[in-house]
């Protein structure tokens, strides 16, 4: 009988010596241990041995539980620590990192600067003026009085009968005209507003106001400065094209176009079938509006320009509808 508990004790150690993961330690477990298991039912017969053999029949039974369970433990938590290792084992550490995505200038806010650093090269200072303005600077100094046609050139959004929010920038020159002597050579960015809204049209939109005021200024300056930017800001050589137009505070005026990159001249929705996209209004200064700002017009001339800076992006990105700028969808944004 004796040799029969030893001999369970070592088939069970050798078993677990060679068990291949925690499932069969446990089944070990039950096998030997479990309320049917060989041990317990040795434990549960020694009742029947002959007396004499009893007392050293359950102490070795005793030992072999203790020796059992113990060594069942230790298997399990040797499995425990080494699939710890494995999980530690499988994180390749020489992997590179996830980046974090940092942010990006807004496409408009990127096209604004570098509109604006090619002027200053040019040796343009940069002014601003407010986005809320009243009826003198916005019609009024720029030679559009009230109930004269022009002022429905624009469709305005009127805060009170005498305050609007701008619908231009060239408010910004008669500021600047009002503040300073000749000579003047600035350009000024900022947003402006217009109940207008399409494929080539928003309610919100940027422009960047040009003006320059000295003696012998000619429409000749004009165009060689607007010809050199539009070459500077576009890599490649593209089409422009002058066309007479109407503006009450420049005379002669003129608006520029681009070739629409779109379709390339082949007329799409984005150019309205016309081949071209308006992207400034542009002429020489009306002596209306210097007489506004008491400059001698005998003695100075000069141009000025307001272009859409929306309009600038659409071509140079290829993008076909303007509103997509102010969706603010990450995945548009991102690619800039
Ligand atoms: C003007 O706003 C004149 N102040 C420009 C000017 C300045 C002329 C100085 C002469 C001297 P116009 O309304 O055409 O002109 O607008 C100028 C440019 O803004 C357009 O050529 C176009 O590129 C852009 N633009 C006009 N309306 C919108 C709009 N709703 N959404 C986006 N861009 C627009
Ligand atoms: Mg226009």
């Amino acid at each position: 009988m004796e040799n029969s508990i030893v001999q369970i004790k070592a088939e069970a150690l050798e078993s677990v010596a060679v068990a291949a993961d925690i499932e069969q330690i446990k089944s070990l477990s039950v096998k030997y241990l479990g309320r049917k298991g060989l041990v317990t039912l040795f434990l549960r017969n020694i009742s029947q041995l002959p007396v004499n053999e009893r007392p050293e029949a359950g102490k070795q039974a005793n030992i072999t539980k203790k020796k059992l369970e113990s060594a069942f433990e230790k298997a399990i938590a040797d499995f425990e620590a080494k699939t710890k290792d494995d999980e530690f084992n499988a994180i390749d550490v020489s992997l590179p990192g996830r980046p974090s995505s940092a942010g990006t200038l807004h496409p408009i806010t990127h096209i604004t600067r570098r509109i604006c650093s090619i002027f200053s090269r040019m040796g343009f200072d940069i002014a601003e003026g407010p986005e809320i303005e009243t009826d003198y600077y916005n019609f009024e100094a720029l030679n559009i009085p009230k109930n004269h046609p022009a002022r429905d050139m624009q469709d305005t959004f009127y805060v009170s009968d005498n305050i609007v929010l701008r619908t231009h920038t060239s408010p910004i020159q008669v500021h600047i005209m009002e503040q300073n002597a000749p000579p003047i050579r600035i350009v000024a960015p900022g947003k402006v507003y217009r109940c207008d809204s399409d494929l080539t049209h928003t309610p919100m939109f940027n422009q960047v106001e040009g003006l320059l005021v000295d003696e012998h200024v000619s429409f000749g300056d004009l165009k060689g400065v607007l010809e050199a930017f539009v070459h500077e800001i576009f890599d490649e050589q593209i089409s422009l094209r002058f066309r007479p137009s109407f503006f009450p505070f420049t005379e002669p005026s003129a608006e520029v176009d681009i070739l629409c990159v779109m379709c390339r001249g082949k007329g799409c929705k984005v150019c309205s079938q016309t081949g071209w996209l308006e992207v400034l209004g542009c002429g020489m200064v009306h002596p209306a509006v210097f007489e506004n700002a008491g400059y001698d017009t005998t003695r100075y001339s000069g141009f000025a320009f307001g272009m859409g800076v929306e309009r600038l992006a659409m071509l140079k990105y290829g993008i076909n509808d303007l509103r997509m700028f102010f969706e603010s969808d990450y995945r548009f944004l991102r690619q800039f």
